[in-house]
């Protein structure tokens, strides 16, 4: 299977506009098309050098996290790699209309306070005050099921802005951060640790078991992280649940939101 022929439109295609993303850590730009519609443009050229992912392979990563994400069903903008982008190869990306009233899924309240059945308290601390604090999430499926892959995937940088809301349905993005061969989950969402898994997640592992297997993954990581993926998968059909906070290090995604 060649993946970068996905079905996200730009072929012929030409820029009306662009805006870049003033907030954005690395360059990323909203491009406006003739036809109307939107995408994200994120080129390698704008990344900010990180110590522990080599430079140039976010765009790699994010393309093969649009295609595992999807497999496992989280809703993930289409995503390809765009060879000439305007200041060169980057990722680009289907634009997701965010809905002007997108809900609170993410919160934190002093650590004695409750917020009842739709949120899932996940994290206990020490906020700059010192106060104890707790950190919630909503108990939805559509986010519970991002949080299974993100386990999977290893992503590094699952803060609450990497999920958009767009018509009753959460959108997963940002996955430059993810596939490292070394355990660095990050996440928000750890209000699932030591769930067992249901019927379908795990059902869902042993696909994606062999979905791996015809896919060329050492296009786009490099061989490290391919033995570890498939570690991965296997250690969560042994383990059957939700692994939980690691205590050795730091398990939250900074910013968090
Ligand atoms: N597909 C998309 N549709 C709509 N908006 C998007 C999309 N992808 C990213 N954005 C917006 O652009 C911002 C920056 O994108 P992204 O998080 O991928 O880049 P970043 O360099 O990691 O930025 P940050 O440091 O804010 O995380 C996002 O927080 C979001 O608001
Ligand atoms: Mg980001």
């Amino acid at each position: 299977m060649d993946i970068e022929d996905s079905s996200i439109l730009l072929g012929s295609d030409q820029i009306f506009e662009v805006y870049e993303i003033a907030s954005a850590s690395n360059s990323a730009y909203k491009i406006i098309f003739k036809s109307g519609n939107s995408s994200l443009y994120k080129p390698a050229s704008g990344e900010q050098p990180l110590w522990d992912f080599s430079a140039g392979t976010l765009m790699y990563r994010e393309l093969v996290a649009y295609h595992l994400y999807s497999f496992l069903g989280v809703k993930v903008p289409a995503t390809k790699i765009w060879e000439n982008g305007p200041v060169g190869p980057g990722v680009i990306q289907d634009w997701v209309a965010v809905s002007d009233d997108e809900e609170d899924i993410l919160k934190i309240t002093l650590s004695d306070k409750d917020l009842g059945d739709e949120w899932l308290g996940s994290f206990v601390g020490i906020d700059q005050t010192g106060e104890s604090v707790k950190l919630w999430h909503k108990d939805l499926p559509q986010l519970r099921r991002i949080a299974f892959a993100d386990l999977i995937m290893n992503n590094a940088d699952r803060k609450a802005s990497h999920v958009l809301q767009s018509n009753s349905n959460f959108y997963a993005i940002d996955h430059g951060l993810c596939f490292h061969s070394e355990d660095k989950i990050r996440t928000i969402f750890w209000g699932w640790g030591d769930e067992m898994f249901s019927q379908q997640e795990m059902q869902l592992l042993s696909k994606l078991d062999s979905y791996l297997q015809n896919f060329q993954l050492l296009k786009y990581l490099n061989s490290e992280e391919v033995v570890s993926l498939r570690e991965r998968v296997k250690y969560f059909q042994d383990l059957g649940r939700f692994s939980n906070v690691p205590n050795h290090r730091s398990a939250l995604p900074w910013p968090i939101y």
